[in-house]
């Protein structure tokens, strides 16, 4: 039997996240909204992509939580996104009540589930659903270090010409602009980047990614990027799916790990079908472990805004 994964919002992310998991046959796909029709005209519009792709991934769009059952994944993407002058932070309160709404309804209907949430701001919106889902902590796992090591990795690629494959890149933190990109553990072919390019060159690369998303929303004007985020939250989904045991940095509730407890932050993950199997802990120096405590910090003030 193939596996089933919903997706909460069948907005930019959550229907190019449809895609993905479609094209790539990992899963028949439910997509939900509160909007009525969309989910149900991009759900039948992929299903009739799929003879084309030839995947027989089976796709449907609906407004009904019973069509989500007893799903092995659901990502959430419901909530507004940022528009140009906004940050992800101020989207919070809106996002709250649209995230408290949805757990539930997945609850109710996919108990088992895993959660990948997507929604911003990414690290108080998981922590919310990992409150209210009372799922285990390696069950509900937030999505942003794949998306932001991307854009590092895209502009390292770009900057030294070479192949995006040879070049790894972790980005640990917030998904916020206390992000702790880490260039001493960013590769290209195995070689640091630290000894292919000036520091002040790399700090150039690091500012571009801190400012990533804003970027995107810079030019958008009415929304934010949308094709890395969901290709992002699908290499979790098929992680999981394939039981990779993939190390991918994603925001997860942290028990002092990191000298960090009892809030999400990105590090470094191994996922497998059990969800998150592993944080994996490595040195940091003292500037940044700083780095990563401050945005712990920001972290815990949105919760704290919340009651989370
Ligand atoms: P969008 O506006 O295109 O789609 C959001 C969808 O959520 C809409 O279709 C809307 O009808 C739906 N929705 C709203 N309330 C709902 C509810 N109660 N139940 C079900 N559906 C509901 O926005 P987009 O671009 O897809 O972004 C979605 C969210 O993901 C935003 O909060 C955005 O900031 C966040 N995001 C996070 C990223 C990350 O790295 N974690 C990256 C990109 C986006
Ligand atoms: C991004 O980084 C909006 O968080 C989203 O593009």
């Amino acid at each position: 039997m193939r596996k089933k994964v919903s997706i909460v919002g069948a907005g930019n992310v959550g229907a190019t996240a449809a895609h993905w998991i479609a094209s790539k046959e990992l899963a028949d796909v439910v997509l939900i909204d509160i909007v009525d029709g969309v989910p149900q005209g991009k759900g039948l519009d992929l299903l009739e992509a799929m003879p084309i792709e030839k995947r027989d991934s089976h796709v449907i769009g609906t407004n009904d939580y019973a069509d989500t059952a007893n799903s092995d994944i659901v990502v959430i993407t419901a909530g507004l996104p940022r528009k140009p002058g906004m940050s992800r932070d101020d989207l919070l309160n809106t996002n709250y009540k649209i995230m408290s709404d949805v757990v539930g309804k997945v609850m109710q209907h996919s108990p088992n589930c895993i959660l990948i949430i997507v929604s911003n701001p990414l690290d108080a919106m998981a922590q919310a659903a990992y409150r209210q889902a009372k799922l285990p902590r390696e069950r509900v796992i937030g999505m942003a270090g794949i998306l932001d090591s991307a854009r590092f990795r895209t502009f390292i690629a770009e900057e030294l010409n070479v192949s995006v494959e040879n070049v790894t890149a972790f980005v640990l933190g917030g998904h916020g602009d206390t992000m702790v990109p880490l260039p001493r553990y960013s590769t290209v072919a195995g070689i640091p980047i630290t000894e292919l390019m000036p520091a002040e060159r790399i700090e150039q690369l690091v500012q571009r990614t801190r400012d990533g998303g804003a970027e995107i929303v810079k030019y958008l004007k009415t929304g934010s990027a949308y094709y890395a985020p969901s290709a992002a939250a699908v290499e979790m989904v098929e992680a999981i799916l394939k039981d990779k045991k993939k190390i991918v940095p994603c925001a997860v509730y942290l028990e002092g790990e990191y000298g960090i407890s009892g809030y999400y932050v990105g590090v470094p993950c191994k996922l497998g079908a059990k969800g998150l199997e592993q944080i994996v802990e490595i040195k940091l120096t003292q500037e940044e472990d700083a780095a990563l405590k401050r945005s712990a910090a920001a972290v815990k003030e949105l919760c704290a805004v919340i009651g989370v």
